[in-house]
């Protein structure tokens, strides 16, 4: 086999802005539904994890939109990316990077998300951001939306559960391909749009005890979404020349847990359900059949309007991409062990290691995503997200990351694999390339990067990047396959 990657190919690294970029009280910015999620450095890991699954209350959004606190509101800080971009961005061209991912913050670019204007400070502030890329070579892969969306649309309107959301997502994203088309080359209207149903605060803005039928809310939410997703490929076609706009979802490997049929089938649907549903309606441009028993099941019924299936069935995505943390076991069985994942937990696999997060790490797990998606869809994929949180320690200025270096590696080696299976990868864009704050736990703790950040939980440190083993790997990596 050949080992080189194709030419084309790209390497690059991805953060989103409410993870990173802080300068929460500049630049004219608004307040978001993720700069709203509460922490407490004390928590023990237990408490990390649970506090992950409660997400949002009421009372902690109540109290949220009350305080100035920045301790416990960790993405708030990030890691000032907003002030430290230039040298950001100076370390990320020092590694070879070919692409940089990041998202806007729509809250910085329509404070309230209803404004009649856009605020030209956050405009400004992308159009510098996105030229200091181009001018340092990396192409620009924009996601427009992140997870946090302006509150001001979540207590005046309900977010997502409301249609009016869907066209102050349009109005948003036609100003983003207005201001910034000519800068980004990559557009990603949804991180994760299957998060919706797996985490509905972040996904959709749903606040659990505020809801009489949650799952009604999450997909009546979810077809809102849809819909905005077909309009935002619509506006970027008319507005652009040739527009790279695709869909994206987390992706869950999954696999039976035993050969029975029972456990198999189980597997279908798990795959119909949770993964291939959401990229069946963005890239088939319809809901597909198995939706009908699915919607029963759950006790769904969906308010669709007229129009909103044409728009879906005609404004469809170019390229599918997705996040690859781990793969899981399904059973029908009640009684097996599960262990931690990304949004989702799953039963354990005996044949693989997890990492300090209980995540488990399943190099050849991407490899089969990429031949599944592939043979679904025929279109070219870009993997959007993939890194390994763990623990770093510092030692005389080096962090010694072997174990982060043996990751990439591996998935690396898979990715290759598939392409040579004949998938068609547009790139590779390995998540948190610079260390930030955990989307999941809230904390600075789970480091994903090749750039360390010294901050610790509660916000203290310099905010110094140091360059890290697997920093020298990467940029190793990318040399020797550009
Ligand atoms: C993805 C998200 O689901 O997983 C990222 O798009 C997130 O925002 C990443 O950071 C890893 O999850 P975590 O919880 O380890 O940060």
């Amino acid at each position: 086999m050949n080992n080189k990657f194709p030419k084309s190919f790209l390497w690059g690294g991805a953060i989103s802005s409410g993870q990173a970029d802080g300068g929460f009280f500049e630049g004219g910015k608004g307040t978001d539904t993720q700069s709203l999620r509460y922490f407490n450095p004390e928590w023990s890991r237990e408490e990390r994890n649970e506090n992950r699954d409660i997400n949002m209350t009421s009372s902690r959004f109540e109290a949220a939109l009350k305080t100035n606190d920045t301790l416990h509101y960790p993405f708030k800080r990030g890691i000032d990316f907003y002030n430290k971009y230039k040298e950001d961005l100076s370390l990320l061209d020092e590694l070879g990077l070919q692409i940089f991912r990041t998202s806007i913050d729509w809250s910085r670019i329509f404070p309230n998300g209803d404004d009649e204007s856009p605020n030209e400070e956050g405009i400004q502030f992308y159009i510098d951001l996105f030229t200091e890329c181009q001018n340092r070579g990396m192409k620009v892969f924009a996601t427009i939306l992140h997870y946090g969306i302006p509150v001001n649309l979540v207590t005046k309107y309900g977010g997502w559960k409301n249609r009016k959301t869907i066209y102050f997502f349009e109005k948003y994203a036609r100003t983003l391909f207005e201001r910034l088309g000519d800068l980004v080359d990559y557009w990603l209207p949804f991180n994760e749009i299957n998060c919706n149903r797996f985490n509905p605060y972040n996904g959709c803005a749903l606040i659990k005890d505020q809801e009489e039928n949650y799952n009604q809310s999450i997909f009546q939410a979810g077809h809102h979404q849809f819909v905005a997703n077909a309009l935002a490929v619509k506006a970027a076609n008319e507005i652009l020349d040739n527009p790279a706009i695709g869909g994206m979802i987390a992706r869950f490997t999954t696999y039976p847990a035993t050969c029975k049929p029972e456990d198999v089938m189980q597997t279908v649907l798990d795959e119909n359900y949770k993964n291939y549903f959401y990229t069946d309606v963005m890239v088939r441009g319809k809901y597909p059949s198995y939706t009908k028993r699915m919607f029963e099941e759950l006790d769904v019924s969906l308010e669709i309007e007229p129009g909103d299936l044409e728009l879906i069935r005609d404004y469809t995505v170019n390229f599918i991409s997705f996040s690859y943390y781990m793969s899981m076991l399904t059973s029908v069985d009640p009684e097996y062990e599960v262990t931690s994942g990304n949004l989702l937990s799953g039963i354990k696999n005996p044949h693989l290691e997890t990492s300090d997060w209980g995540w488990q790490i399943d190099p050849i797990g991407l490899r089969i995503s990429l031949n599944d998606m592939y043979d679904r869809y025929q279109l070219p994929i870009f993997i959007a997200e993939n890194g390994l949180g763990a623990y770093d320690k510092v030692e005389n200025n080096e962090i010694h990351d072997d174990y982060r270096i043996d990751y990439l590696s591996q998935h690396i080696d898979q990715m290759r694999e598939a392409i040579e299976d004949g998938v068609e990868l547009l790139g590779y864009t390995m998540w948190g390339i610079i260390d930030i704050v955990s989307c999941g736990t809230i904390e600075m703790s789970k480091r994903y990067g090749v750039i360390y950040v010294e901050a610790d939980d509660a916000g203290n440190g310099t905010l110094k990047r140091i360059k890290k083993d697997s920093f020298y790997w990467y940029q190793k990596k990318i040399k020797e396959n550009s």
